[in-house]
């Protein structure tokens, strides 16, 4: 696909995400999201991809929300559509991908931006990163997730103070929150999260799909994540990269997983 709003790069098992209007501070406009959701989609359907990095262009910005210029007269039933379609096509999409998805935050990550960043399956903040969830400063509140996923990474208190103030954390506050794994100078971000996709891919790409969905149903309504873990550890034992992994390492060597 011919991207206007994304760049995708992929190269030695890593396929970069990043969104490119840095001049709206990387604002999520409808056609950006709709570029994000199918980059996504072909990043997770490629067999070379293994893991997938998501960040911003520019040094200001990961994402500073969704565009506000694209929503401010819609009406109440183009409100809900334009929280269920965003959800839908990119915020769900993002979080059940059997490919790991990292979160480069390499500024500002506000509203939708926190939100993307919250949908990707873990987080590494730059030390300039800001993040929060200013929608009620609009008379809005977070719809593509933010209610949900904030309280579940750090606690419902916490995420209460946030959305209610409306406010910004800094990086090292995001790490003591536990929004963040680790902080780095902008100029190493992508560096480091590449090397701990390094770290990712010598494992089994199947196994951390499955890792993935256990984790995931644990948080979903009227599934039983215990369950879900069972079914998913037996079926590791039907698939390729189990019997290369156990093979490999009872031969005392590096396991070479087909990835099937
Ligand atoms: N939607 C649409 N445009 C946005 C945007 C958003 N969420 N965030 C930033 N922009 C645009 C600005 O309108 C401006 O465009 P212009 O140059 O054409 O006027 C450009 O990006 C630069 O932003 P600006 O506000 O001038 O930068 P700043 O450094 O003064 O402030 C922020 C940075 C992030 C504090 C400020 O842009 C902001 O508060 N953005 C909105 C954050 C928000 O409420 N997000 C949640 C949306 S639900």
């Amino acid at each position: 696909m011919n991207y206007q709003n994304i760049v995708y790069h992929s190269q030695n098992g890593i396929t970069r995400i990043t969104i490119n209007r840095a001049t709206k501070l990387n604002a999520l406009n409808k056609a950006t999201i709709q570029e994000l959701s199918e980059a996504f989609k072909t990043a997770n359907a490629d067999n070379n991809t293994k893991v997938i990095i998501i960040t911003g262009s520019g040094e200001k910005a990961f994402v500073a929300g969704a565009d506000i210029s694209e929503f401010a007269n819609f009406d109440v039933s183009q409100g809900q559509h334009l929280a269920a379609q965003g959800q839908e096509l990119l915020f769900n999409l993002v979080e059940n991908l059997s490919t790991p998805v990292i979160a480069a935050v390499n500024g500002f990550a506000l509203g939708g931006g926190l939100e993307l960043a919250m949908a990707c399956h873990f987080r590494v903040a730059s030390t300039t990163a800001k993040m929060g969830l200013p929608e009620v400063s609009l008379g809005v509140i977070p719809g593509y997730g933010g209610t949900q996923r904030l309280p579940q990474l750090i606690g419902k208190g916490r995420a209460m103070e946030m959305i209610m103030t409306a406010g910004m954390i800094d990086a090292n506050q995001a790490l003591s929150y536990g929004l963040v794994n680790h902080i780095k100078a902008q100029d190493e971000l992508l560096e480091f999260c590449e090397g701990l996709a390094g770290k990712i891919m010598r494992n089994s790409s199947v196994a951390i799909g499955s890792a993935i969905q256990a984790i995931n149903a644990s948080f979903k309504d009227g599934v039983n994540g215990y369950n879900t873990e069972i079914q998913a550890f037996g079926n590791c034992f039907g698939t390729q990269d189990f019997k290369e992994g156990t093979t490999a390492f009872l031969e005392k060597r590096k396991a070479n997983f087909p990835g099937k």
